[in-house]
């Protein structure tokens, strides 16, 4: 099977009360990690791309890496543009064989966020086969790429606004902010509650605003972005073996699940990636700190970021089987 767009895959998420993985890939590693897990899952899975993942990859590998784990798996597999800038990004990666692109120009005024899109979606769709086109409303809090948005300086998305938008877009998927963040630090202590063993607890998402935007866009499909869980067990690992991770927090994994099973048809996960790569890697330097063998201490990121997608697809996104 070739790779994909989004189309077919989120009509049948949202039917089916599920929601897509989009993972961040940055080597062949992760790539591996994940795809290896959707196959073991039979799960469909979405391959995202951010600029930074460009940079330091080079467009050309990722996308190579990407066809070969098609080729491996048989998979259905959406390569994704992460958080594209501009329509030159966008068009670079149409015309390099992504299927789907994002153009976020959420941070942009309402008119030109809506010009910047219709543009990106009129190039998108004309093209052969159809690329599919994500855009976002309202701002998280956190780091993507070189945008950095405090915390309080985030938006969260006004539902009498998304209607309006998407028909004069065209988008075929909407991201938007419920209170998902980017990162492993969400949320400030102060915005959280402890709990008795003084892991910090975060506010609930909005799910009065997802809920009102799903009655406002029956069947359309939502992207919930900045949804990793920062699972405590990897952030200990790392913290027992040398790192310092002081106060890192996530969505909690329930609330995903829930939202999954509503308009959430797609999930944005790297942070997580990250946590599970660095856990492997450091309690494996601790264990043998004779090695020197990228391939036995980055082998065993790679086991730990495969357990963490297959937990991801059974616990959170409910794709399992659905290949
Ligand atoms: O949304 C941000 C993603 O985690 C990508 O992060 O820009 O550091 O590759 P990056
Ligand atoms: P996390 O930082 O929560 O993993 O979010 C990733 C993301 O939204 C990528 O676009
Ligand atoms: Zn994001």
């Amino acid at each position: 099977m070739p790779l994909v767009n989004t189309k077919e895959m989120f009509e049948k998420a949202y039917k089916g009360g599920y929601a897509i993985g989009a993972f961040n890939c940055n080597n062949m590693e992760i790539v591996q990690a994940i795809t290896e897990a959707a196959k073991e899952c039979n799960s469909p899975v979405i391959l995202q791309v951010s600029a930074g993942a460009r940079k330091y990859a080079k467009p050309v590998y990722l996308k190579k890496m990407v066809e070969a784990a098609v080729e491996d798996t048989g998979l259905p597999i959406v390569l994704h543009l992460d958080h594209g800038a501009d329509f030159e990004m966008c068009k670079d990666c149409i015309d390099g064989g992504f299927t789907s692109v994002m153009i976020d120009a959420s941070s942009k005024p309402f008119e030109e966020n809506i010009a910047i899109t219709r543009k990106v979606v009129e190039y998108a769709h004309a093209h052969k086969p159809y690329v599919t086109v994500e855009a976002e409303l309202g701002t998280l809090a956190g780091i993507e790429d070189d945008v950095k948005v405090e915390h309080g300086s985030e938006s969260y998305t006004k539902p009498e606004d998304v209607e309006e938008f998407v028909r004069r877009t065209g988008c075929d998927s909407l991201a938007i902010a419920i209170g998902t963040s980017h990162g492993a630090y969400k949320f400030k202590p102060e915005q959280c509650t402890r709990d008795e063993n003084g892991v910090l607890c975060p506010p609930p998402l909005r799910f009065d605003i997802l809920e009102e935007v799903s009655k406002r866009l029956p069947g359309f499909p939502i992207v919930l972005h900045g949804s990793s869980s920062v699972n405590q067990e990897y952030v200990k690992i790392i913290n027992e073996n040398g790192g310092d991770l002081k106060d890192a927090v996530g969505v909690p994994e329930k609330q995903l699940r829930q939202a999954a099973k509503l308009a959430v048809c797609k999930i944005n996960i790297d942070s997580d990636l990250r946590l599970a790569m660095t856990a492997g890697i450091r309690e494996h330097f601790n264990a043998h700190p004779e090695h020197f063998d990228p391939r036995q201490y980055v082998g065993d990121g790679r086991k730990y970021v495969k357990e963490l997608v297959k937990h991801k697809i059974t616990e959170v996104l409910g794709s399992v089987d659905k290949a």
